[in-house]
């Protein structure tokens, strides 16, 4: 069996023949495999890839870095303070979840090799008393929402190829972790392939087999519409949708305030940022430039610029962006169609790859370049963008390091899950006695109000917690 004859053609006009090259010795099963996949791949996004290649191999692009010359950080609302304004919000937020009109999407489709974790990043043991996963705690929040305001907030989750079956398996497996199994919607980001860095060429990783990497949370929209996701929200009345990262169990997507704040500013777009302190914090950061707001990534940022200050001590660009993001779901249904056009990110990664004898080579240098697309480069396209500043305390604590290191661990996590716990039993009378580790039920306790009620219980006795406790409502 020869290859079909317009899958020759398309590889010869685009001169990748040589993905062919083990037709011969493939089984009738690899080469359908094979076939399928060269088949499926979207040669307009793949020339768009190639161009940026050639761009960086030409050297052209490190030499132009970001002009953020006549940029600055944009204003913020701050969250929690005590005026009329916020009080409006917080109403607001509360109204819509009431009302239903809340979707959410969770971004789960990194692979966490950072972290040095196999499986899937939202399963990772986290709580740190109930050794609770990323998904149980995310997923709770949204379970005690609809406890508290009698509707479901629908929650599609964004897989990738690589942590779709484990991801649907765990969920299956363990009830959709508290959320009826019909307001849970499982898509999956789809791929680019990887270029060569010293040539114009896809590469093979097995002989039937094109290598290819996740296209970066960016591909969210595009996936999201394609499966039937986008349509989805629609028919559940979602007019917000939020979106958050699986890996940070502090995130406070449903904040009543935040979205009050989204929906009275009629924003198409709002997310929420933190201070950024120090220049080398790897968060993006919010700016503004010529009238257009958007974020640029901790990478892209000149280092020179990163540590620039402000008169009263602030770094210059200090919006730093926590990627948890509220959209008005028409501006996403507006700009669904332009989503193979955000711009393409480049990494230069080793990618582990087969020669022309077929032999795999494991490169020990970044070998090839991979292509993402953020999510946040739909931010330019809105009309009106709205910015949040949250305490990081309350809001972030983002897992992305293995055990025992400086930044991100899941120690400091678990440490910061606590702290948190600590100080909301304090505000609702509840002291815990030092070096006590506490942890909150995600499902069982939404805010202080359900703290104040459990102290009022008398469940605790003198409303003082002295040995490690989870502290669960009802
Ligand atoms: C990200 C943000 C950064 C932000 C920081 C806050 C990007 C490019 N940068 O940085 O601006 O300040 O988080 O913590 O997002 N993911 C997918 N599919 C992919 C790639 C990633 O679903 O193809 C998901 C991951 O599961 C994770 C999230 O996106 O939940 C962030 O990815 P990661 O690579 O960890 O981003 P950071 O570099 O930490």
């Amino acid at each position: 069996m020869t290859p079909p004859d317009q899958l020759t053609e398309t590889l010869r006009q685009s001169r990748q023949l040589h993905l062919l090259a083990f037709w011969d010795t493939l089984s009738t099963e690899g080469r359908s495999r094979l076939a399928s996949q060269l088949e499926g791949l979207d040669w307009n996004q793949i020339s768009d890839c190639r161009q940026r290649a050639a761009q960086r191999r030409e050297q052209q692009e490190p030499s132009a870095p970001i002009d953020l010359s006549s940029a600055h950080t944009p204003p913020c609302h701050q969250l929690g303070e005590a005026t009329d304004a916020a009080t409006a919000a917080r109403a607001r937020g509360h109204e819509a979840l009431a009302a239903g009109t809340v979707g959410a999407i969770l971004v789960a489709g990194g692979q966490g090799t950072r972290l040095g974790f196999d499986a899937p990043k939202g399963t990772f043991p986290i709580g740190p008393l109930s050794h609770a996963t990323l998904f149980e705690i995310l997923l709770g929040k949204l379970a005690a929402v609809r406890r508290r305001h009698g509707k479901p907030v629908p929650l599609a989750i964004m897989t990738s190829t690589a942590t779709d079956a484990a991801t649907r398996a765990f969920l299956e497996s363990n009830q959709h972790c508290g959320l009826n199994a019909d307001d849970v919607f499982i898509f999956c980001q789809g791929t680019l392939p990887a270029i060569a860095d010293d040539a114009d060429c896809l590469l093979l990783d097995a002989p039937d087999h094109v290598a290819v990497a996740p296209d970066g949370h960016g591909g969210m929209l595009g996936a999201l519409a394609a499966s039937g996701g986008l349509a989805w929200f629609g028919e559940r009345g979602c007019q917000t949708i939020v979106s958050f990262q699986v890996d940070n169990p502090l995130a406070q997507p449903l904040d009543a305030e935040f979205l009050g704040q989204h929906l009275l500013t009629a924003a198409d777009f709002s997310t929420q940022v933190i201070p950024k302190l120090h220049p080398e914090e790897r968060v993006g950061v919010v700016v503004e430039r010529d009238g257009v707001t958007e974020v640029v990534e901790y990478s892209d940022l000149p280092a020179a610029l990163a540590s620039e200050r402000r008169d009263d001590g602030r770094l210059r660009f200090d919006a730093g962006s926590i990627a948890i993001h509220a959209f008005d779901r028409r501006f996403l249904e507006r700009t669904a169609a332009a989503a193979d056009s955000l711009p393409l990110h480049l990494a230069h990664k080793k990618v582990p790859h087969l020669d022309a004898t077929g032999t795999v080579i494991e490169p020990t240098e970044p070998n090839a370049f991979k292509f993402e697309r953020f999510i946040f480069d739909l931010m330019p396209l809105a009309n009106r963008v709205t910015l949040i500043e949250v305490d990081p305390a309350e809001s972030f604590a983002p897992l992305k390091n293995p055990a025992g290191s400086s930044s991100d661990s899941p120690e400091l996590v678990q440490q910061a899950l606590s702290d948190y716990a600590r100080r909301h039993l304090a505000a609702a009378g509840i002291s815990v006695a030092p070096e006590v580790t506490v942890e909150l039920d995600a499902a069982s306790i939404l805010d202080d109000t359900d703290l104040v009620q459990l102290a009022d219980s008398g469940k605790l006795p003198g409303n003082r917690i002295d040995q490690p406790l989870i502290v669960r409502a009802g």
